[in-house]
């Protein structure tokens, strides 16, 4: 497995695959888990070479967020990767991401940008959109893969990809989850034992959404909104930041309970920030995630 330091390093090595059929790039900020491996493991099922890129992003953390503390452990990383057969893993350093004259950023406009993590974390979602831009011209991949756990992050690359007309095709893949429900996250190292018992009210906070869905006597998104408010309001140490009912690839508020669907919900557990969802297709099944791999 190559690992790849320098931007003109790996503008190179891209050059160099003119007879390659297909190129997989799953993004990473490193930290690597489940989540990550069934990204890599579908990518290598689906692609001739097969690239991660591991990079802490510091244009999506705001001034009082943890990218100073975001949690790193590079040489487990490229083990992981090198067990799972990725070809190469593009590590660059943020000096040679965003030199000192940068200047040019992919601002994501309107609710998608604005509205529930964007509400809470402003400048986030341009820096997402800017990092993942710049790895698609880079690398110029044939396929991305990104996890259903980051749904707005998933909408705001979605609305890039078509509003920019870029030739690469996402696969979004589900949630993978713990065996009581909490979603994998990287920040969940974050989490001390007794934060860590709490933290699969998100979970089950979800699982009373959803089925206040299906109950015909709900009176609508508000409905749903209430039933996962009810779960969180009974951990006295969760703070919830909201519980929403949104379009999955709009990302504005549901009028009505009808299919697509976003299940939403944000929370604090001290310092820890956590996020999760459920999805509702629209053919009307749920994708609620997978409890490991
Ligand atoms: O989901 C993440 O890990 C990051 O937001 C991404 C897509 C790698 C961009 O930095």
């Amino acid at each position: 497995m190559h690992v790849i330091t320098t931007v003109q390093e790996m503008l190179d090595m891209c050059a160099s695959w003119t007879d390659v059929q297909s190129v997989g790039l799953v993004p990473t900020m490193g930290y690597l888990h489940k989540g990550h491996l069934s990204l890599v493991q579908q990518a290598r099922t689906e692609n001739e070479i097969l690239l991660a890129s591991i990079f802490v992003n510091p244009t999506q953390f705001g001034p009082r967020e943890d990218l100073t503390r975001y949690p790193r452990d590079l040489p487990h990383d490229l083990s992981m990767l090198e067990e799972c057969g990725v070809d190469a893993v593009f590590v660059p350093t943020a000096s040679d991401m965003y030199p000192p004259d940068f200047a040019t950023y992919v601002e994501p406009t309107g609710v998608l940008a604005t509205g529930a993590e964007g509400a809470s974390r402003p400048a986030h979602f341009r820096g997402v959109a800017t990092v993942v831009l710049k790895l698609f011209q880079i690398i110029q991949p044939q396929h991305a893969y990104f996890g259903q756990k980051d749904a707005q992050q998933v909408a705001v690359i979605t609305r890039m990809v078509a509003d920019l007309n870029l030739p690469v095709t996402l696969r979004i893949l589900p949630t993978i989850r713990e065996t009581d429900g909490l979603a994998m996250s990287s920040r969940n190292a974050y989490l001390a034992p007794p934060a860590r018992a709490i933290a699969p009210v998100l979970y089950r906070a979800l699982l009373a959404g959803q089925q206040a869905f299906g109950r015909a006597s709900t009176d609508g998104p508000a409905g749903v909104v209430r039933a996962m408010q009810k779960v969180v309001n009974n951990e006295p140490e969760a703070r919830l930041d909201y519980a929403e009912v949104r379009d999955p690839y709009t990302f504005l508020p549901l009028e009505t309970l009808q299919a697509p669907a976003l299940l939403i919900i944000a929370l604090s557990l001290g310092s820890t920030r956590l996020i999760d969802n459920f999805l509702l297709r629209v053919d009307g099944t749920w994708s609620t995630g997978c409890m490991q791999i």
